[in-house]
């Protein structure tokens, strides 16, 4: 098992190391590397983040890695490349791809993700290793072992959904940059950034997928202790296409810098699109803020937010606090629920 692990790491980096061979270096590679410099990489970004690229082939990297001694059904078993059925014969998982190598926590590759060069809808936008012997996607956070140093240093890490976001995040001098890939952060996840720093940064993509998955991912990341903001993008832009429309400098300071505590985050995401000057809606907004304040186990922070709204619509704490209470008590009947079911990890109700 332990041989095998070495060998199929042995064959990534390999593999790895074409890829990157074929995106800098030839012809086939070149409309590629045209797609990355016309997203604003440069040559040092590519080099740093190992891009590649894979050709349009069904057999090159099954061919290269048999020339250098790999067994097929290894090769298969690490994911690289893909058993027929009908004939038993082996063809490349990534074809045509733009090669972002994924890393352990060590610097070892240990999957790739693919991406196309244009979009269309019969095709995945991105193409990932399956979970293999080396590859536990739980456990794997996007560029965590270029990040892990620059965390520690400056006590905090920034967390996005993307490749694009954290190559972005880095030419705007973040280099505490680290990506879930797309999916919600699991509980591993969150413990191996625990491990290194309290303070978190959210900064996921300005559409509705991206304020849901903030709101998990947030709430995970609480329960394991760590202090929670989060920095928002305006509408339809994800933090990639902020610092290339905003450019790098306004990225750090505008949007990193401007950060929110969570629960501002959530008011200001309960406030959109109500009139607060209407009577009905105020009331509705005042109930929602509420029932997050419910949410919070400390009781200088509930203080605190009880204030605010007492403060912002004049409504006296007396009230605000009664109310309060009484949410709090149908909550804590469903908390003593979810702890019942303590193994399943409790899926927290989104806002509201
Ligand atoms: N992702 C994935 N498979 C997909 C789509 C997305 O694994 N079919 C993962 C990738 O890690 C991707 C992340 O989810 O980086 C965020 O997805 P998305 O926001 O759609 O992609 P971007 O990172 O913005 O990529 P691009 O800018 O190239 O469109
Ligand atoms: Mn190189
Ligand atoms: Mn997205
Ligand atoms: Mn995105
Ligand atoms: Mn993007």
């Amino acid at each position: 098992k332990q041989q095998d692990s070495t060998m199929m790491i042995e064959a990534h980096e390999l593999l790895k190391k074409f890829y990157h061979h074929l995106l800098v270096n030839t012809k086939e590679g070149e409309h590629a590397l045209d797609y990355l410099l016309n997203r604003g990489f440069s040559m040092e970004e590519i080099e740093k983040f190992e891009i590649g690229f894979a050709l349009d082939s069904w057999d090159f990297a099954s061919k290269f890695l048999v020339q250098r001694g790999f067994k097929q059904e290894m090769m298969e078993k690490a994911g690289l490349i893909i058993k027929k059925e009908s004939d038993g014969s082996y063809f490349d998982r990534f074809r045509n791809r733009i090669m972002f190598p994924i890393w352990d926590h060590q610097g070892k590759t240990i999957a790739f993700s693919g991406r196309v060069l244009e979009t269309n809808t019969r095709e995945p936008k991105y193409l990932n290793s399956p979970e293999t012997i080396i590859f536990n996607k739980s456990k794997t956070l996007y560029n965590f072992h270029n990040a892990r140093p620059f965390m520690r240093k400056n006590e905090q890490v920034v967390l996005f959904e993307g490749f694009m976001d954290v190559i972005s995040a880095n030419r705007a001098d973040i280099p505490y940059s680290i990506a879930t890939m797309g999916t919600s952060l699991t509980e591993e996840q969150a413990k191996m950034i625990r491990r290194n720093v309290e303070s978190v940064t959210i900064c996921y993509d300005g559409d509705s997928a991206g304020i849901e998955a903030t709101v998990r991912a947030a709430a995970i990341l609480k329960d394991i202790g760590c202090y929670v903001k989060v920095a928002s993008m305006p509408e339809g832009l994800d933090p990639d296409d902020y610092v290339k429309k905003y450019g790098p400098e306004h990225f750090k300071g505008d949007v990193i810098g401007a950060s929110l505590t969570l629960m501002a985050f959530k008011m200001r995401y309960f406030r959109k699109g109500k009139n607060l000057q209407d009577e009905g809606e105020k009331i509705k907004y005042i109930q929602l803020v509420l029932n997050e304040i419910g949410k919070l186990d400390n009781a200088v922070e509930k203080d605190h937010y009880l204030r605010t709204l007492s403060n912002e619509f004049s409504i006296s704490l007396d009230a605000l606090k009664e109310q309060h209470e009484q949410i709090n008590k149908s909550l804590q009947n469903k908390k003593d629920n979810d702890d019942r079911n303590r193994n399943n990890i409790p899926r927290k109700p989104l806002l509201a």
